[in-house]
């Protein structure tokens, strides 16, 4: 079965308050694209084109005006609700209708990956058919994330938001799992915080030997844009490497027309529609 994509983008972003009083996190800029373009594309690089998208219901038409169905990108959008945010593992609940047994890649709606061979290390975690692949990431914070536990080079533990971490390594919120996922988020109960947590789930893949933990390089880049001074820094980011390269990254347009998904046509559509910008003068001169 093919693997179809998940995007979380739930969640009432207190920690960026007052920002994300008046508009969902995942709509927030990272330089010159709202930042749900980031891991929409890490989906698309991945060669996934059906793509569930959860949002709180109030949040979702904003969502839908920016995204639509995803016929401009050549994908299939489901539009989901999570109307609290019970946790991530909740996500795969929710889904279960639409993932209909296949297996899912899950990314959350605020992280932002950049890398060479990104598209490669993707396609051979949809390869891997049983059990699951996560990524973990060497930070200098780990206590913020769920971070794995090593003996040798084994992966043998996960622990959310350790006071004491048992590695520097946090796992990234890109998560492939089989089609087993729904059916073991329904099992889990709720933590003392109240919610579904995703590090349960992979627990119970980890406890099977069913969880391949790949470690993703220093030469990849994981931002995370979950406080003031982190989204920022992660359009700066953006904006150096994009000028300096004169390339975008995070550009769904470009990826589906590479891919073959859309064609000429579509793809100056989307140029008249941005017309005014540098990411439509990126995307003309693609067409050159
Ligand atoms: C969540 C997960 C955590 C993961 C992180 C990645 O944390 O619970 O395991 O490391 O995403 O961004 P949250 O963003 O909810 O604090």
């Amino acid at each position: 079965m093919k693997t179809k994509g998940i995007i979380l983008a739930g969640g009432t972003g207190t920690r960026l308050y007052p920002i994300t009083l008046g508009v969902s996190k995942q709509l927030l800029p990272i330089f010159d694209k709202p930042m749900i373009f980031y891991p929409l594309s890490v989906l698309m690089l991945a060669g996934i084109r059906e793509i569930a998208i959860i949002t709180t219901p109030q949040d979702q038409p904003q969502f839908q005006r920016l995204l639509g169905d995803g016929r401009q990108f050549g994908i299939e959008i489901t539009w989901v609700e999570q109307p609290a945010p019970e946790g991530l593992a909740q996500a795969y609940v929710l889904c279960e209708d639409f993932l209909d047994g296949a297996p899912s890649a899950m990314i959350l709606g605020d992280n932002l990956f950049f890398g060479h061979g990104l598209p490669e290390l993707l396609k051979s975690a949809i390869q891997r058919q049983r059990g699951g692949t996560i990524f973990a990431y060497r930070v200098a914070d780990p206590e913020r994330y769920g971070v794995v536990r090593f003996e040798g080079n084994r992966a043998t533990g996960l622990v959310e938001k350790p006071q004491v971490a048992p590695s520097r390594y946090a796992v990234t919120g890109l998560y492939f799992l089989d089609g087993d996922a729904p059916a073991r988020a329904r099992n889990i109960r709720p933590s003392a915080r109240g919610e579904l947590e995703i590090t349960e789930l992979l627990e119970t893949y980890l406890a099977e030997d069913a969880l391949d933990v790949q470690i993703m390089g220093r030469g990849f880049a994981w931002l995370d844009t979950g406080a003031h001074a982190s989204l920022l820094d992660a359009g700066n980011f953006v904006r150096t490497l994009t000028e300096r390269q004169g390339l975008q990254t995070g550009c769904p347009e470009e990826i589906a027309w590479q891919q073959g998904w859309i064609d000429d046509a579509q793809l100056a559509e989307r140029i008249r529609l941005f017309s005014r910008t540098a990411y439509g003068d990126y995307l003309r001169q693609l067409l050159e």
